[in-house]
């Protein structure tokens, strides 16, 4: 568990490497081969390569051979590849970064366990936020969840390290960069691990261990409230939702920093959602694993802060329950009360993330959040408008949708706005309770917004991250599927600008 790749900055003069990769631009080699400062044998071998007929640069274009020992490589055997990445103009963020974990797969299977990538010059590879991009993509690129699986060969070796050469004169942008991403990829793998654990070992109780095992590794201020809690606090959502579990619901809570502004993180963490009463179908179910994941990724965000020493208090509100099926389970037609007074009648038991988050959300807004920020695995309806190609965001403050829009491009996370027009929360009106929580098929990601803004209490400054179509891979889209982490950059990143630092 919580396995980085160890990534610096590397000495052009010094390289000690088994596989050089130079990555090149089509039709710019080999006169635009950014080798300067190199030995002459890594130099020589890049011509060498560069030479080779038919070599352009093309996308996935590959020019291998070996380098001499003599040019100071620390060893035999070490090998420099051109690797071409298209033209110029074509090569996006999302191109650059499949190119690097490409890389680094191809690398692992042939077991060069050290790496080093020269980077052209371009408008992807220059600057601060470019440089923390690159440096986090490394940092995870030999992420595996892989503690179950118990043939040792399926384990391939680790990558031992990476050096990255930047593009000259970009080397304090990288070392900045790099001291930054490491946090930042620690809490990634941290979230990723504790999202991809399957919901027969991560139970409720499970990740309240796991909470407070990090609250106390790192000296993180730590309450739970149990049932009995949730109950004198009329927290309807979490015990309505978690009473057809064995495993019973909690509300975690983490507190972290002393100073500037208090920013709310909540989460919704259901360990496994079968749909309850309303069940789901049986196709994909497993996936519901996943529908922890916003909670797993405020918890490593808790450590990140702490870790990064960022200048905010920060609260993090983790909403953990399992919704299941049983005699005591909640029904369809049921009404819950919340601790703000509103009631709700069940329309459908599988609208539930929103009924626990309405109870986070109460006690985040009650005690002083001046940022609220929510992160839930929360409709399939947001999946149907982005595919799995961005998260969405809904908010009605348009200064804090324009930052963390502007962090979320600095880090390379898609986030999409999406609107919360009154007519969606007038769909959400019950008959015979306040509100109900699910309404028609059409516009569910907003409807299912305009459900929470009932329940931020006066907090103006609230936003809602629906992350189920980028929260996790499933096997069809990669090589290897898991939780990804979404958000926690981003998050980082916001943060940072809000604290000014
Ligand atoms: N956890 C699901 C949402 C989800 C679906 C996440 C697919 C990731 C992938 C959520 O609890 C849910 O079931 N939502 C329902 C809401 C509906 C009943 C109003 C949905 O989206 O169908
Ligand atoms: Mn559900
Ligand atoms: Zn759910």
């Amino acid at each position: 568990m919580n396995h980085i790749v160890p990534v610096t900055v590397g000495t052009r003069e010094s390289l000690a490497c088994d596989l050089l990769v130079v990555g090149c631009f089509e039709g710019e080699a080999p006169a635009a081969l950014e080798t300067a400062g190199l030995g002459e044998a890594w130099r020589a071998a890049a011509a060498q390569a560069a030479a080779r007929p038919g070599w352009r640069g093309r996308e996935e274009q590959v020019a291998e051979t070996g380098v001499a020992p003599a040019g100071g490589t620390g060893g035999t055997g070490a090998a420099l590849a051109l690797h071409g990445l298209g033209r110029r103009q074509d090569l996006t963020w999302r191109k650059l970064a499949a190119w690097l974990e490409r890389v680094a797969d191809a690398a692992q299977v042939n077991g060069m366990a050290r790496l080093a990538f020269l980077l052209p010059r371009h408008a992807e590879t220059v600057g601060g936020a470019a440089a923390e991009r690159v440096a986090r993509a490394l940092a995870l690129a030999d992420y595996r969840f892989d503690r179950f699986l118990s043939d040792p060969a399926a384990r391939p070796p680790r990558i031992a390290r990476v050096e990255i050469l930047p593009p000259l004169r970009e080397e304090t942008a990288y070392a900045e960069a790099l001291a930054r991403s490491g946090p930042v990829a620690a809490a990634v793998t941290l979230a990723r691990d504790l999202a991809n654990a399957p919901a027969n070992e991560a139970t409720p109780s499970w990740l309240e261990a796991r909470a407070e095992e990090l609250a106390r590794e790192r000296g993180i201020g730590f309450t739970v409230l149990h049932e009995d809690e949730l109950a004198r606090r009329g927290m309807g959502g979490l015990l309505a939702v978690g009473a057809g579990s064995a495993y019973p619901p909690r509300l975690l809570r983490l507190e972290v920093g002393q100073e500037g502004p208090i920013v709310a993180l909540v989460g919704k963490g259901v360990t496994f959602d079968s749909g309850g009463i309303s069940i789901k179908p049986a196709a994909a179910m497993d996936e519901m694993k996943y529908d922890k994941c916003g909670a797993c990724s405020v918890l490593a965000l808790a450590q990140a802060v702490q870790e990064l020493r960022l200048p905010v208090r920060l609260r993090a509100y983790v909403a953990v329950a399992e919704n299941m099926l049983d005699s005591r389970a909640y029904r369809p037609g049921d009404i819950v009360r919340f601790a703000n007074g509103k009631t709700v009648e069940i329309t459908n038991t599988d609208a539930e993330g929103r009924l626990i988050l309405a109870d986070a959300l109460t006690l985040a807004s009650g005690e002083g959040a001046e940022i609220l920020l929510e992160y839930s695995t929360l409709t399939g309806a947001v999946v149907a408008a982005l595919g799995h190609y961005a998260a969405g965001l809904f908010t009605p403050d348009d200064a804090l949708a324009s930052s963390l829009l502007a962090a979320a491009d600095e880090t390379g996370e898609r986030l999409w706005r999406l609107p919360l027009w009154p007519e969606y929360l007038e769909e959400m009106k019950g008959v015979h309770a306040d509100l109900r929580n699910s309404a028609s098929r059409w516009g569910g990601a907003s409807t299912a917004a305009a459900f929470l803004s009932q329940f931020v209490g006066g907090a103006t400054r609230w936003a809602h991250l629906d992350i189920a179509p980028v929260a996790y891979v499933s096997r069809e889209q990669t090589h290897h599927p898991g939780a990804t982490g979404y958000g926690i950059a981003l998050t980082l990143a916001y943060l940072r600008r809000l604290a000014g630092v």
